[in-house]
């Protein structure tokens, strides 16, 4: 076959069949230049599910979203965190929805917190409040609506306000654990402009895989601007067995997304009594399903099969 190369246009005269399988691209002789073999697939495309690229130094960050309410993203972020503090690792909460659940879950009533933070209203140290052992919180609420006018204000820039806040703390943490707020808004965009994985939960009692295939669009559009985010893990939450959706839901997230799911979160009121307690599951009710398919999730996440046994 006769290769031209892009670069110079000098063509080469290629046995095709010397060319081994695993060989994906070549190179020009003239002019050094690589090239895409014709027919043969770029494996180093970039892909939405394709997992970040290896962090040099600074702790995970992982965004908790999905454009819909009700779906188990507060209880995934705290529960998650908190899994994670019980774990050994620091874990810094980061709550940007003006719900302001976080601390309720919790059980603690911050004066200050994320909109203190990004203002510069206040320092780091007095913006974070220690929750638990190895656990702190920025928290969000009502309050957050003014950086969201802050950064519509900005002329550019406006999607690294959180990024800029986080970036001189965070290296205190393994984890920045971020929750988000159910819309697409301006804060939602900067959370994907400041974590590098997300996780998604996925509720099989109201969702159907339209919202999971919106929201997988819209990180794709912000993957235009910035390539170091992307779903890392799909979390089935709401799983209740006797539902037949239920199962159906899940069988079709694992045919198109299988390695990113994760084994779902079942239906459990312990999870729902619990902050009214102002309690971790793990505390609540550490023998319960809930606290179960957490510890699991932590295991996943920490990529540890020992930890919390
Ligand atoms: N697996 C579950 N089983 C039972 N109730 C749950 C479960 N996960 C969450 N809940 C409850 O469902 C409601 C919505 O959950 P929440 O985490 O606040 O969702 P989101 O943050 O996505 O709006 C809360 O009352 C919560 O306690
Ligand atoms: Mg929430």
């Amino acid at each position: 076959m006769v290769l031209t190369c892009p670069h110079c246009k000098k063509q080469h005269n290629i046995d095709e069949k010397l060319i081994p399988p695993n060989i994906k691209k070549a190179r020009c002789k003239y002019c050094g230049n690589q090239f895409l073999l014709p027919g043969r697939q770029d494996t180093e495309a970039p892909d939405l599910t394709a997992p970040p690229p290896p962090e040099q130094k600074g702790p995970r960050r992982i965004g908790i979203s999905i454009s819909k309410g009700g779906v188990g993203k507060t209880t995934t972020a705290v529960n998650l965190a908190a899994g994670l503090a019980f774990a050994g690792f620091k874990v810094l909460l980061v709550d940007t929805d003006t719900q302001g659940q976080d601390s309720f879950m919790l059980g603690i009533k911050p004066k200050a917190g994320l909109t203190e933070l990004v203002t510069e209203e206040l320092t780091a140290n007095e913006a974070v409040v220690k929750a638990r052992e190895r656990l702190w919180l920025l928290s969000g609420g009502k309050s957050l609506a003014g950086i969201k006018r802050l950064i519509d204000r900005k002329d550019f820039g406006g999607e690294m306000t959180l990024s800029d806040a986080l970036k001189p703390i965070e290296d205190q943490y393994d984890y920045v654990i971020v929750d988000t707020s159910p819309g697409w808004d301006p804060l939602t965009v900067n959370v994907l402009f400041y974590v590098n994985e997300v996780l998604t939960p996925v509720s099989l009692e109201v969702m159907t895989l339209q919202g999971l295939l919106e929201f997988l669009k819209s990180i794709a559009t912000i993957q235009k601007h910035r390539k170091d985010v992307a779903l890392r893990y799909i979390l089935p939450t709401f799983m209740d067995k006797r539902v037949k959706q239920s199962i159906g839901i899940m069988e079709k997230i694992k045919e198109l997304y299988g390695p990113l799911l994760c084994s779902p979160v079942r239906y459990n009121v312990r999870l729902s009594e619990a902050p009214a307690y102002g309690q971790t599951i793990f505390e609540f009710a550490p023998g319960s399903p809930g606290a179960e398919d957490y510890r699991e999730l932590v295991r996943k996440v920490a990529g540890n099969p020992k930890l919390l046994r």
